[in-house]
């Protein structure tokens, strides 16, 4: 029987979620013959604020050399890790975040997927970008529980390559506590330059994919555990795909009902999981083609999860899923966006190339049913600052449940419909989230007017 208790018990707010730490005890004959890491959650940050209604943290960026399973990298990294900490907050929470920027560049903190004012939102306006040296205070209420992020919005495909990317968790408190919690950031590296430019032109065997930092890394946990996974592809252009999964929630929090099976993770996507773990388990990575489904071959294991002791497979939680069936499509379009380009020709978004482009405005409430049409031959996980969106369908097919994202992969020559009110003012980066997409210009704004 799995304990559920209710993470607003806690009067004294620690940050940390309930997991087991690694054993300490030397490693076993196992571990010495195949010389696998032990994965370790990124570290979470202490918050320095004593009121339990804020959360502050200090966060700087600095340069950083480390190692990636053998690949050296001249790295940035928040707090000095790869990936950075982990910042945990609960709905109703303000966080406020001193950052200070010890790089040799100017850059941003953006935070992917949060209902942020257009102030705070790290686009370099209205507040300017941080100059080296600078400090910012970034500042904010956060109302939606789910698995955001944070990463530079400035020279965005170098910054977030070179390591400065970290996840921030905004917990519900009404939601069920797993027995562990376990933060997953994946990211390539070594990939040849090819690889950066378009992810389909590559061998995808030829990508290195890492967790938290290490390739191929074993964990364990105790059998009988329920463990909520919250996981990332910070990835520039690697595609994810994770097999037999138990998903519970997508970009936007839980989900109206879970979903099983494999599960693609775009780069800028998050889905947590639920495992059940009973006698240990292997992540796979599923092939993955380039008109965006499963492909021949053999997985790839990501990484092991060892049962330690075993013991039968537990029960899951009660996840409070809304439940609910999308909303009707009305077959009307008030805004369209056309993704088009080529590795040779470079990318662009409604025919243009940012920053010359023509925003599009609209009016602070107005409910927008937005078309996404992708008429290239490379797969684009649609992004749009500021706002959440409900997914109508995806090529014709609805989702089985509503599902709320800010971001979703429209696959090659994939035609995507979603409905978004634009509930809050500002001019919005809108965005294609393979990186080096969206530097080459497959972005526009979108303006919401008071
Ligand atoms: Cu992850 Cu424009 O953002
Ligand atoms: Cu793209």
């Amino acid at each position: 029987m799995i304990a559920v208790l209710l993470a607003c018990s806690d009067p004294t707010r620690t940050l940390r979620p309930p997991q087991w730490t690694p054993s300490s005890s030397p490693a076993t004959p196992a571990d010495t013959a195949t010389e696998r890491p032990i994965l370790a959650p990124p570290p979470e940050a202490t918050d320095l604020d004593p009121d339990p209604g804020i959360v502050r943290v200090s966060l700087t960026a600095a340069p950083l050399v480390y190692e990636v399973g053998g690949i050296p990298v001249e790295g940035y990294a928040y707090e000095g890790t790869v990936p950075g900490p982990t910042l945990r907050a609960r709905t109703g929470d303000t966080l406020v975040v001193d950052f200070t920027n010890d790089l040799p560049d100017p850059t941003t903190v953006h935070w992917h997927g949060a209902n942020v004012p257009n102030a705070m939102d790290g686009a370099g306006w209205p507040m300017p970008e941080v100059l080296p040296g600078g400090q910012l205070r970034y500042e904010f209420a956060l109302d939606r529980a789910g698995t955001f992020w944070y990463h530079p919005h400035l020279d965005t495909e170098h910054q977030v390559d070179r390591g400065l990317y970290g996840v921030l968790v905004v917990e519900d408190p009404d939601e069920p506590v797993a027995d562990a919690e376990l933060v997953l950031v994946f990211d390539t590296f070594g990939e040849p330059a090819a690889a950066e430019e378009d992810p389909h032109v590559v061998d995808p065997t030829l990508t290195t994919w890492a967790v938290n930092g290490l390739v191929d890394p074993r964990w364990s946990v105790p059998g009988g555990s329920v463990v909520r996974v919250r996981l990332l592809n910070a990835s520039n252009a690697g595609y994810l795909a994770v097999a037999d999964q138990h998903v519970i929630a997508h970009d936007q929090g839980l989900l109206a009902a879970p979903t099983d099976g494999d599960v693609l993770v775009a780069p800028g996507d998050r889905v947590e999981l639920e495992w059940r773990v009973g006698d240990g388990l292997d992540v796979l990575r599923r092939p993955w083609t380039v008109a965006g489904g499963p492909a021949l071959g053999e997985p790839v294991r990501l990484l092991e999860v060892e049962a330690d002791p075993p013991a039968a497979v537990p029960a899951g939680l009660a996840w409070p899923f809304a439940g609910g069936a999308p909303t009707e499509d009305p077959g009307t379009t008030d805004l369209r966006f056309l993704l088009t380009g080529s590795p040779d020709l470079g990318w662009e978004m409604n025919g243009e190339t940012f920053p010359d482009v023509t925003a599009p405005v609209v009016a602070l409430g107005e409910e927008l049913v937005i078309e996404v049409r992708n008429a290239s031959p490379a797969s684009h996980p649609f992004h749009v600052h500021g706002h959440a969106f409900e997914v109508l369908s995806m090529d014709g097919v609805a989702p089985v449940a509503r599902t709320i994202e800010d971001t979703i992969d429209v696959p090659i020559y994939g035609l995507a419909r979603l409905a978004l009110t634009a509930d809050n003012p500002g001019t919005w980066m809108t965005h294609c989230h393979v990186l080096p997409h969206a530097e080459g210009g497959m972005m526009t704004l979108l303006v919401v007017e008071p």
